[in-house]
């Protein structure tokens, strides 16, 4: 039984197969080979086995193979031409390079493949088996990799690349990736994709925080990468992460902003909830608003209220509470919204800024309205109808400030009218904008979000965001979840939210049923 991405125009298809890929009569297969390439149990013995001694000799002679390469070989016995020697990495936890090593043998093998004219490939799921790979994590990489260079070949050197599953797990997992793809997510990957897409926005951004546009211009970010501003390791994430989970395990016990602030003094004090136990990047109205926390002052007293603390230090972190409320009414987001802001900035602004985020979840959650319009289509509706909501809270004196976004007129405008700077209405419209020049791509929206400069780490945190919430968790790059510090961790609590969210929806929809 084949499944598959339909061939998009002009483009090499990808197909699922069960079975035994020693069967197939394509250009190539590719074998999950051991570095010595002499063969082995698995897949590689089957290959053996059924092409026969003079492959061993033929391997022999390779002189063996790094993990993350491949080396080609004739095709013997089989009824492929060719056989492709791929070296898979022994899963050791995620922590060795195991993801980029995945993905270099699916590229290699590909650019082999091209080299030698094979336009028909097939795959095995490379280190799933004795290797130990994650499987949902190597299909994804897999998946992703193979995607990424049949959209830049174009059907030039291609027609078609056949996913093999041997084991019913892999076929189930290439199943439902393939199928994700050709569907609207569903609200466990929206939420999951609105969390650590937050994150890996923010990790992206992080390295080049503080660079102007100019700079960024000349020297454009383009991939995960570490060093820089603040001189951390690649996939090392920032405040706006920290606090976005801290606010995600208050929550998951339920809805206590003292808590909140508990958690946020946690973090700058004792480096709970940060990727190695430190702080490095922390706002001023954040830090001066957490010491009054501490000093004993009345929780009114504990956010900034001066026109100076509209910084972007609670939109940066709302997310986790605009999905826990989505489903409430409209008073009930809007105050919990300014509630949670108001912890640390308190001035309307801000507060309004994070109600007016939380309606544009809640309006991009609501599948009954906009199950048929395009992300982009459905951005911009949910933008109108949040700002239609929000406009009564909004005071006469603030109007002005929020003109751009009410109207919409933020989101076409030009890129020299759109800055990234740390003001947290500029921070709604830049990653507005970014969202609404790239509503299909979850890439390119954060990248030009880090690229617009400044306060980048969040402008492409909040970006990353509603990329996340408006596209489902596959439409981020698998290779940035994998590089994210401290991964499994992140990814354990913002998955456990998504549950208790989806959990809630389930209960509010039975309770209406009953
Ligand atoms: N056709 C297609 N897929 C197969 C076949 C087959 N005939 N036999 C096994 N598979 C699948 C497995 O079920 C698994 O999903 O190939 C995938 C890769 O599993 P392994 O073959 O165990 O390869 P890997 O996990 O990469 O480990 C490689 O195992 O076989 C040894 O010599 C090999 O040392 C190397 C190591």
């Amino acid at each position: 039984m084949t499944l598959g991405t339909g061939a998009p125009q002009g483009r090499a298809r990808v197909t699922l197969r069960r079975g035994d890929i020693t069967r197939l009569t394509v250009d190539a297969i590719v074998n999950a080979a051991k570095s010595t390439l002499l063969g082995g149990a698995g897949v590689d013995g089957a290959i053996h086995s059924a092409a026969g001694p003079d492959l061993l000799g033929e391997c022999m002679d390779l002189g063996g193979c790094e993990p993350g390469d491949a080396k080609i070989t004739g095709g013997y016995r089989l009824p492929a031409k060719r056989i492709i020697h791929a070296v898979g990495p022994i899963w050791r936890g995620g922590r060795d390079d195991e993801p980029n090593l995945l993905a270099s043998c699916y590229r290699r093998s590909l650019e082999l493949a091209r080299e030698h004219g094979l336009r028909t490939i097939a795959f095995p799921a490379i280190s799933c088996g004795v290797y130990g790979f994650p499987i949902q994590r190597a299909c994804a990489i897999a998946l992703w990799t193979i995607e990424e260079i049949l959209e830049a070949d174009a059907g030039e050197a291609f027609d078609e690349v056949i996913l093999v599953a041997f084991d019913p797990p892999v076929y189930d997992c290439y199943e439902r990736l393939l199928a994700a793809r050709e569907r609207p997510p569903g609200l466990r990957s929206r939420v999951l994709g609105a969390l650590v897409g937050l994150v890996v926005g923010d990790a992206l951004g992080v390295p080049a925080e503080f660079k102007s546009r100019a700079e960024l211009k000349q020297a454009p970010v383009t991939d995960m990468s570490g060093y820089g501003t603040h001189d951390q390791p690649p996939g090392t994430w920032s405040d706006d992460s920290s606090m976005a989970l801290a606010t995600v395990a208050s929550l998951l016990s339920g809805y206590d902003p003292e808590d909140m602030m508990d958690r946020f003094a946690r973090w700058l004090y004792e480096g709970y909830m940060t990727p190695r136990g430190k702080v490095f990047d922390v706002g001023n109205a954040t830090a001066s608003a957490i010491r009054r926390f501490r000093d004993g002052a009345l929780m009114s007293e504990w956010g900034g209220r001066s026109e100076r603390d509209n910084g972007n230090g609670s939109l940066m972190r709302i997310m986790p509470l605009s999905l826990f409320v989505h489903a409430a009414p409209v008073e009930e987001i809007i105050a919990k919204s300014c509630e949670v802001s108001g912890l640390t900035h308190a001035h309307p602004r801000a507060e309004l800024t994070c109600a007016l985020f939380s309606l544009i979840v809640r309006a991009l959650l609501d599948e009954s309205i906009r199950a048929e319009a395009g992300p982009g289509e459905r951005l911009r509706q949910a933008l109108v109808e949040a700002a239609t909501l929000v406009k009564p809270a909004i005071p006469e004196d603030e109007a002005p400030v929020f003109e751009r976004l009410l109207s919409s007129a933020a989101l076409d405008a030009d890129e020299d009218d759109i800055s990234g700077s740390g003001y947290v209405i500029h921070c709604l419209e830049a990653s507005l904008w970014c969202a609404a020049q790239h509503p299909t791509r979850y890439r390119d929206a954060v990248l030009a979000a880090v690229n617009l400069g400044d306060d980048t780490d969040t402008t492409a945190a909040v970006t990353g965001a509603l990329m996340g919430l408006n596209l489902g968790y596959q439409a981020i790059p698998p290779l940035w979840v994998e590089g994210l510090a401290r991964r499994d961790a992140v990814f354990r609590l913002c998955r456990d939210f998504a549950e208790r969210v989806v959990e809630e929806a389930e209960d509010a929809r039975a309770e209406q049923a009953s």
